[in-house]
């Protein structure tokens, strides 16, 4: 092993603060079930998909199958060269299947994802893969999307004054807060290079993903409908 090999898997592992670990465990390992020899996966972000890409890395060493993954994000291109999951890329591969955790499902299986900002590459997977496990505790199914999390919308910085204007024009928006970095005195900044406007609704309604999506400026959304996803819970 190299030197630092130690390091980052330590710094990768969540240390301890994976909030419902044995369910979300319990569904990664739901997940490590359905991998065959030759698949391609799309590897999700977030501490769920952590999880599940370590069952999987276990079932291919011990089984010594041939598995791809197509990372959703660089913590998740890290995840797999740390734990030693060959990758490739949407350009070079297309997904046979994919996994990602979900910050909230609602039941219309309509999702809300980017706590960690990654909805950009985690969408372009999802599209891209004929199906897309959903692997979710019980603290993220709800009855009215929007019930615990404010939807995650990506915006080109030069655009924030007019996203935000058409943002408090928008049906069902109460809130809109710019996402700041944790001790630090800035925004965050998405591997994209844009800035996030966290966005609290009352109602989400059916066209809100593809209205968002026509504001100029806005460069992906947090908000998952229609999707082929199975969701996987406990
Ligand atoms: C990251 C995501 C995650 O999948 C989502 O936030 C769930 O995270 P966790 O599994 O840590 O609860 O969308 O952009």
């Amino acid at each position: 092993m190299m030197k630092w090999t130690n390091q980052l898997a330590s710094h990768l592992n969540w240390s301890g603060d994976i909030s419902n670990k044995e369910e979300k465990q319990q569904v990664a390992d739901q997940v490590a079930g359905k991998v065959r020899d030759g698949d391609v996966i799309g590897i999700g972000s977030g501490s769920t998909a952590f999880l599940a890409l370590q069952a999987i890395v276990q079932r291919v060493k011990e089984e010594g199958i041939d598995v791809k993954g197509i990372p959703t994000s660089k913590e998740a291109e890290l995840n797999c060269s740390v734990l030693g999951l060959p990758t490739t890329t949407l350009i070079d591969s297309k997904p046979d299947w994919g996994f990602d955790g979900a910050d909230e499902v609602d039941g219309e299986y309509r999702l809300i994802k980017g706590r960690g900002g990654a909805m950009l590459r985690e969408k372009l997977v999802m599209a891209s893969a004929e199906k897309t496990y959903i692997l979710v505790d019980q603290s993220k199914i709800v009855t009215r999307l929007g019930e615990k999390f404010a939807v995650p919308v990506e915006v080109d910085a030069r655009a924030i004054h007019l996203v935000e204007s058409k943002l408090e024009a928008f049906s069902g928006v109460t809130d809109i807060k710019m996402r700041m970095a944790e001790k630090k005195d800035g925004p965050v900044i998405t591997e994209g290079g844009h800035v996030i406007l966290d966005v609290t609704f009352d109602n989400i309604d059916a066209d809100a993903e593809k209205d968002l999506k026509g504001i100029p400026g806005v460069v992906e959304t947090g908000l998952f409908a229609g999707y082929p996803i199975e969701i996987l819970s406990v």
